[in-house]
C-alpha cells in the first residue's frame, strides 16, 4: 500500500486498565480518503482505541503519528485543532440549545490557530458559516432553531455528526454512529456517511455489517484488545480466522459475512 498516503499511523499501541489490557500492541495505518471500519465483539477495545486516538485516554505504550505530528500524548484539544474530529457512542449534545447553537459552540471550540489573527467580527462570521454549513451537510438546515431535546434519537445523532463537521475535521472518528437506531434512521446516516466519505477520511466503529459493506474500504477486526486481522473489506469478509473468532463458527471455504 502507498505509505505516502498514510494520514494516521499507530505503532505498538496499548492501554491497560489495571491488569486488563484493553488495547494490546496495536499497529495500524490509516490512509487518506479511505473509510476504515473497525469491528469486534463487545469489550474488544474498539472504543478504547478511539479514545486513545482522540486524546481522551493516554496510551500505556506505543505511539500515534498524524500528518507528521507526534500525537502520542497530545490533549484532546490539540488533536481536534489538528483536524481529527470524533463522535461518541452516546450522544453528546447540549439538549437545551438549538441545532444552530450546538453547531456554533462546536465550531467555536475548535478555532484553528490560524484564525487567532482574525478580528473578532470576522472570527464569529467564520464560526457561524461553519456551523451553518455543517447543518446543511447533515440535512438539518431546515431545523436550525429547533431545540436539540425535541429531536428524535436519529436526528440527535445527525446533529452530533454536524457538530463534528463544524470543527472541519480532516479525519473523523465515529464510534457506532448507528447504535440504537431504527432501520429508516440508520439508512439516513449511512447515506450521510457515504456522502462524507467522498471528501473525508473516516475511522468507523460499527456493528452493522450491511453498513460496513456499503461504506468501508478497509476493515480491521479486533478481539480482546488485539488486531486479529486487517485488510480490504473483501479480504476480511472471507478470512477463515475472522469467521471462526468473530462469528464463532467454522465452515470450510465459505464466506459467512455476506
Ligand atoms: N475506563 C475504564 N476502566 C476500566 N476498564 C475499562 C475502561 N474502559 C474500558 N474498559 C474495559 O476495557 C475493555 C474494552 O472496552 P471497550 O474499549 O469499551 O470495548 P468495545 O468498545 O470494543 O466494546 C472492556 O473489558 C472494558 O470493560
Ligand atoms: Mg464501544
Amino acid at each position: 500500500m502507498d505509505t505516502n498516503n498514510t494520514i494516521l499511523k499507530i505503532e505498538g499501541l496499548s492501554k491497560s486498565f489495571g491488569a486488563l489490557k484493553a488495547v494490546s500492541n496495536v499497529s495500524l495505518k490509516f490512509e487518506q480518503g479511505v473509510v476504515h471500519a473497525i469491528i469486534g465483539p463487545n469489550g474488544a477495545g474498539k472504543t478504547t482505541l478511539i479514545n486513545l486516538l482522540s486524546g481522551e485516554l493516554q496510551p500505556s505504550e506505543g505511539s500515534i503519528h498524524y500528518k507528521g505530528h507526534d500525537l502520542t500524548h497530545a490533549s484532546p484539544n490539540r488533536i481536534s485543532r489538528l483536524g481529527i474530529g470524533r463522535s461518541y457512542q452516546k450522544t453528546n449534545i447540549f439538549p437545551q440549545f438549538s441545532n444552530l447553537q450546538n453547531c456554533f459552540i462546536a465550531s467555536q471550540s475548535r478555532l484553528k490557530s490560524s484564525m487567532r489573527f482574525f478580528r473578532p467580527a470576522r472570527r464569529s462570521k467564520e464560526v457561524m458559516e461553519r456551523a451553518v454549513k455543517a447543518l446543511e451537510m447533515t440535512h438539518l438546515s431546515r431545523q436550525t432553531e429547533r431545540v436539540a431535546a425535541s429531536l428524535s434519537y436519529g436526528e440527535q445523532r445527525q446533529l452530533e455528526i454536524a457538530m463534528m463537521l463544524a470543527t472541519e475535521p480532516e479525519l473523523m472518528l465515529l464510534d457506532e454512529p448507528l447504535a440504537g437506531m431504527g432501520s429508516e434512521e440508520a439508512m439516513k446516516i449511512i447515506e450521510l456517511l457515504k456522502e462524507l466519505a467522498k471528501t473525508q477520511t473516516l475511522i468507523l466503529v460499527e456493528h452493522d455489517m450491511d453498513a460496513i459493506f456499503a461504506i468501508a474500504d478497509q476493515l480491521t477486526v479486533m478481539v480482546n484488545g488485539i488486531v486479529l486481522e486487517t485488510g480490504t473489506v473483501s479480504q476480511i469478509r472471507c478470512s477463515q480466522a475472522v469467521q471462526e473468532a468473530y462469528l464463532g463458527e467454522e465452515e470450510d471455504g465459505e464466506c459467512l459475512l455476506t
